[in-house]
């Protein structure tokens, strides 16, 4: 269970050519990513629904204009997170991301926990996304006059914490399963396919962000900080008594709600057996996107809340109410078809990210080897890829949003704590290891960047924790009646015992 996976062994795996592996009846994943690609992959997955729809529910509930702190201290927090995965994602290209990470640092059993957590972002967030993809197309129709029958855009469940399930009434979640499974056929297809498709999207979603920027900034005006929970327009509006509405708790739950809209730059690590320079462009890839994303944010809820009165804006859309309220009503469907694609390439590169962890964790064992199958002509692993596409199918055809959303970002925070530890882990352990990247000052950064993970993950609801726990407790359950048997690490372990 504590066994560690050697740095040499998964700096071997990570270069291993196809010419060798061919003669052993396999393939490897193919190298043809860029640099540019992978910041073009880590801005896919990062603008969606948090930027397009949480922000103005975290600004009209919990910090008012004060949501642009709340931005900048989500940001620090992930830069933080983000300096630690660099260096563990230059040092170890390995497709496993956190989880191969805690396999080189802390040992199979915590690696396993984390490949297992690693679920609730990648598979359980392409499933909130695209449930929020549905809603989103779903309103775009009939503002241009189709509309798709609820029965047939809505999870036939609905959850109430305090009072459980209930039939909601309607079939299936059809236009979430149908965008699922196009992203899937495309990902099974090819790795440069998808981040081109990718790219595209990319620099759709971001031209429609810098417009409402510059087509806002100028009519920015603090008089509409005013409100009647605020008189006096302050920049943080004042506590109303209740922990987490307005105030510095309500920045901080503010904080913890919007950290969604950052989710994603991580991703980037799960495709660093498809650079080709991983020990260089990872931590471009990485940190650029992190960064640009940042700016955008901080502008965008800076423009939004002093343009429309914080307390208006708590509706599915802001962004459109935000272009709506200075007079460019003619940008509004633009905005919101920026939206669609936003959570589009938000939807392709967390199904990209989930097979190639569950890869990682086939090679080592700890899942059936079938699963680690390269396809011999694209070069994909489309066996995770269809299994992956199948399970999210489902679950977005079934179940509500409410359920799923802040599941993705405790389990994205615990990964987060777990990969700042594990640089720690390996600093003190291999100090002289060759890291082409290296966190600075990395006995502050990591530490802190642990701490904030943990401290974002308490702002969370009592519910998030028990669903985290239970899940969590699927996965030991799992590891010890599966995994812990058919570890490749072990059997090898044994294997030299007997000689
Ligand atoms: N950051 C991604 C989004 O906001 C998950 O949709």
């Amino acid at each position: 269970m504590m066994q560690r996976k050697s740095i040499d062994a998964l700096q071997a795996e990570a270069s291993e050519s196809d010419e060798v592996l061919h003669e052993e009846g396999g393939h490897t994943l193919k190298r043809s990513l860029s640099g540019l690609d992978l910041t073009m992959l880590g801005i896919g997955c990062i603008i969606g629904a948090g930027i397009f729809v949480l922000t103005g529910h975290a600004a009209a509930t919990n910090a008012g204009p004060a949501i642009t702190i709340s931005f900048v201290l989500g940001g620090i927090v992930c830069g933080l997170a983000g300096l630690c995965y660099a260096e563990m994602a230059s040092t170890v290209p390995v497709s496993g991301s956190a989880y191969t990470y805690a396999y080189a640092t802390m040992g199979e059993f915590i690696a396993w926990l984390i490949g297992w957590d690693l679920i609730l972002e990648y598979a359980v967030g392409a499933t909130t996304v695209a449930i929020g993809w549905s809603g989103y197309v779903v309103s775009f129709l009939h503002s241009l006059g189709v509309d798709i029958p609820a029965r047939l855009s809505q999870a036939p469940f609905s959850y109430e914490p305090g009072h459980g399930w209930s039939h909601a009434g309607a079939l299936l979640n059809v236009p979430a399963m149908v965008i699922v499974g196009l992203i899937t056929m495309l990902l099974v297809i090819g790795i440069r396919e998808s981040a081109r498709v990718n790219s595209v999207i990319v620099v759709v979603k971001v031209v429609i962000v810098i417009a409402f920027i510059i087509a806002g900034i100028g009519y920015v005006d603090t008089a509409h900080w005013t409100t009647s929970t605020n008189p006096h327009g302050a920049f943080i509006p004042p506590n109303t008594g209740e922990s987490g509405v307005y105030g510095m708790s309500g920045v901080l739950r503010g904080a913890a709600v919007v950290f969604f809209a950052y989710i994603g730059f991580d991703s980037v690590s799960t495709v660093a057996q498809e650079t080709k320079n991983p020990s260089r462009d990872m931590p471009l890839g990485l940190l650029g996107s992190l960064a640009i994303c940042t700016l955008l944010y901080v502008l965008v809820s800076y423009v939004l809340t002093g343009i429309v009165p914080y307390d208006k804006l708590n509706v599915a859309d802001p962004i459109a109410v935000g272009v709506d309220a200075i007079g460019m009503r003619w940008l509004s469907p633009i905005v919101k078809l920026g939206a669609i694609f936003g959570l589009t390439s938000v939807v392709l590169v967390l199904l990209l990210s989930q097979p190639r962890i569950f890869y990682s964790m086939a090679r080592d064992g700890l899942l059936p080897p079938f699963a680690s199958k390269i396809h011999p002509r694209f070069r994909t692993p489309y066996i995770t890829t269809i299994i992956t596409g199948l399970i999210v199918m489902v679950l977005a055809g079934l179940l509500p949003i409410g359920l799923v959303g802040e599941l993705v970002s405790i389990g994205t925070l615990f990964a987060f704590a777990v990969v700042c530890v594990g640089v720690l882990v390996l600093r003190i352990t291999q100090p002289d290891l060759k890291r082409a990247f290296r966190t600075p000052a990395v006995f502050v950064v990591a530490p802190l960047g642990a701490l904030s993970s943990v401290f974002l993950m308490a702002g969370l609801p009592a519910d998030t924790w028990i669903r985290l726990i239970v899940w969590m407790a699927i996965g030991v359950v799992i590891y010890f009646g599966y995994g812990i048997r058919h570890s490749r690490l072990k059997i090898s372990a044994a294997g030299r015992r007997v000689r």
